[in-house]
Order: C-alpha cells, then structure tokens, then sequence
C-alpha cells in the first residue's frame, strides 16, 4: 500500500528525540524546548495589521507565481542585499513564492532528479551532517544519496574534492559520480554547523555543478542571522562571474529571518528555466501562498529593521554562550545562523542527561547525519542547540548546559 521507497527513511529527527527522551521523567520544571530552530522573537507589530487589513483576500485562490508585488518586492531585497546589477533579475522570470522552504526543497527533488543520469542511478550531493529534508527528498525520488563531509576536518562545509576526476584514486566513490549528479544542496549559513560558504567555494561548485550539468539548490534560510560580515550569497557570486544563473537556485524564508516561522513564506530565485519548470510542477501539487500571507510577506522583504533588531538580539546570546561556555565542548562562534553544535563524547547520551536533570531539550547530533563508509557517524559526538529563546532564558539554560555536562 505504500511506497516501499519511505522505508529508506529513518523517523524525522523530532520524533526520535521524543523515542530517546519520552521513557525518561524530567524534573517537574517548565520543560525548555532548544531543540527545534523556532525562533521566539516577537514578530514585527506591523505584521498582524497587514494579515487584518488583507483579509478579505482570504476568499481568494492564490496564484501559483504569486504576485507582482511580491516578486518586485523579493528582486528588490535580493538586489539590496546581494550588490546584484540592476536588470540581472527579472521579478517575472527569476522568482518564485514557496510555503516554507522546507516543502520547496523537498519538492525541487521531484523536478529535477531523472530516473537515470550517465548510464547510471542519478545521484544527489548531501553535506554530512545537514538539514535532513534533503535526504527524504533525493530518496523519494529514487535517487542515491551521496554525502560530501562538513565536518571538523573540512572547517564544516562539504568537500567535493573527493569527487573530481583529479581524485578518482580515492576509492570511497565511483569516478563517474559528478556526471550521474542530477541535484547537489548546499546550506550556507549551515544547519546545524553555523559554517558560511566563501564566495569562492560557491563559485567551485557553480563551476561543478555546469561542467557535470547538475542543479545546485543552496538553502540560504540562514543568511540574516549572521555573527559579522553578511554572507555572500549564490547569486552574488553569480553575479560576478558575469550574470549567468544556469544551474543555480537559492531558497530563502521569512522564518528565521523575520521570525514567523508559522507564517509559511520564502521563495526561490534563480536560473529562469528551472523556475519555469518548477511553475509548471507547482500547477499540479505545490504548497500555494495565501493571498494575505504574500502581501504580508511583501512588507516583511522591504523592511529591514526588524531584521537588525533580531540579529542583535541572536548576536548578544551567542555572545553569552561563549562567555559562559567559552573553551568546553568546542565552543567556536558560529559565524551564521542560531545553533551551538557542541562537541560533548555522545550525542544522545548527552541530550538524556540534559533532559533528566533539567528538562531541557536538544537535538542529538547524530540524527542529523549519516554514517560515512566506515561506518562513523559524524554527528553523532554533538548535540545541537537552538538559542532561539529570550536573553535571560537562554543564559540560564546554557549555565545548566555547562554545569551537567
Ligand atoms: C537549513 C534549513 N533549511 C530550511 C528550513 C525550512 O524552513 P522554512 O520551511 O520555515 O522556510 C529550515 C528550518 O528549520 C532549515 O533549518
């Protein structure tokens, strides 16, 4: 009765968190969730009078391409942001809305990933540990997933080096391996290592992804909450390798950056073919956004000091974290996004003590990677936590973190 491909699939990381903890009775104190990357600073005020103000629009069936407003909107912060030339992005061609980023990149499988590639089973390039829609998507569509390490060895971001031709020696992979690749995501700021792509090392993959004619999907969901110099972002380096987006798509969301995580809103821009045919597709089965939500959203795009507001707010945590466990656990700074990834000996023994002494829950490392062909898995020595609550919250949590741990 079921696509016997979901048995690829290991539970989501949430619910084997609840399997590992539930069977575990925590102090009887208001339990603290930073497991979850929910960010719980207040949404800006303006947002509730724009939904009232729109809601009429309630009655209406969206648009699929959402609407001019919206995609001006998106250009002009995508523009803004990332230094790009006035006229390398049309609103009409090069964006698209999506309901969260999460079933966009999950959907962008369904798209681009053929039955076969180069003779062989298509392949999709994974970093090692990652966000884990990525896996679920490249197996339900009946692609091999091959992992590329971001650990402590590569500065956490993933390495393709063992993939090129030049490393063909290296046994752990096929040769062939780039020329089967139908799709490749990237994560910069990365979930859950905090580790940003420099504009080179995207222009490397760029470059890859064209010679072996793959799509590289590159979730920027992270790229306001950042510790010093904004990220640079796929585009931008596009840009400066002369305009060109084939091959690229970025997706970005209002959740992390505006805080409105219920909300449902991004979208993905990029190369106008691939946003051509991801209109075609999302005419059938996507995840539209409601009329309101898109007029919402449009104001959440041109306002950029609520933005500020928040990463100050991220920034002073992150702050305290390394005042408080500065030198343990492998404390570094994340240079983007809301996540300590804390080397602590295991994983989930670590998020049990946690949760038995303080009921305060964090994700166990390992459900957020694979294990490599030896049989290691990379995650599996951390946990990850989520500063995602007030100051003073978060600062006794982490004072907690240290002294159990
Ligand atoms: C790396 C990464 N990408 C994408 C998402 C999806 O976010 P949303 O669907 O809210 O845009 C998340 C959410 O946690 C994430 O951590």
């Amino acid at each position: 009765m079921l696509n016997d491909r979901l048995d690829q699939l290991t539970d989501y990381p949430f619910d084997r968190l609840r399997a590992l903890l539930d069977p575990i009775t925590p102090p009887p104190v208001s339990p603290l969730v930073m497991s979850i990357g929910e960010p719980q600073h207040a949404a800006p005020s303006f947002l509730r009078e724009v939904l009232d103000a729109n809601a009429a629009l309630w009655n209406r069936y969206p648009p699929t391409n959402g609407t001019p407003a919206f995609r001006s909107a998106v250009v002009d912060w995508l523009n803004r942001r990332f230094h790009l030339p006035a006229g390398m992005l049309d609103a009409d061609r090069h964006v698209l809305p999506v309901a969260g980023t999460r079933e966009a990149l999950y959907a962008i499988a369904d798209l681009v990933v053929p039955r076969r590639k180069s003779g062989g089973k298509a392949a999709v390039l994974i970093p090692n540990p990652f966000y884990q829609v990525y896996l679920g998507a490249a197996l339900m569509a009946g692609a091999e997933a091959v992992f590329l390490q971001a650990g402590e060895s590569t500065g956490f971001l993933p390495d393709f080096s063992p993939l090129e031709p030049a490393a063909s020696n290296d046994t752990m992979f096929d040769p062939y391996v780039l020329d089967r690749t139908a799709l490749a995501y990237l994560c910069s700021p990365a979930n859950p290592q905090g580790a940003i792509m420099g504009a080179d090392a995207l222009e490397r993959a760029i470059r890859l992804a064209r010679r072996h004619d793959f799509v590289l999907a590159v979730d920027e969901c992270y790229s306001e909450i950042y510790d010093r110099d904004p990220p640079v972002g796929a585009l931008e380096v596009c840009a400066r390798m002369g305009g060109d987006l084939g091959n690229v798509l970025v997706f970005h969301s209002l959740s992390k950056r505006s805080s409105v995580p219920g909300l449902r809103s991004g979208f993905v821009a990029g190369d106008p073919a691939l946003i051509a045919a991801f209109a075609r597709l999302r005419a059938y089965g996507g995840a539209v956004t409601p009329l309101p939500v898109l007029t919402a959203a449009t104001v959440l795009w041109r306002d950029e000091d609520h933005v500020d507001r928040s990463r100050s707010l991220y920034r002073a945590k992150i702050d305290a974290a390394e005042r408080i466990l500065g030198g343990r656990f492998g404390f570094r700074r994340p240079p983007g996004s809301f996540f300590l990834w804390l080397k602590v000996g295991d994983g989930e023994e670590a998020a049990k003590a946690l949760w038995r002494e303080a009921a305060i829950r964090v994700l166990p490392g390992a459900y957020l990677a694979r294990p490599t062909a030896n049989g290691v898995n990379p995650g599996a020595g951390y946990i990850r936590v989520a500063l995602v609550h007030d100051q003073e919250t978060t600062e006794a949590a982490l004072r907690r973190i240290r002294d159990i741990l």
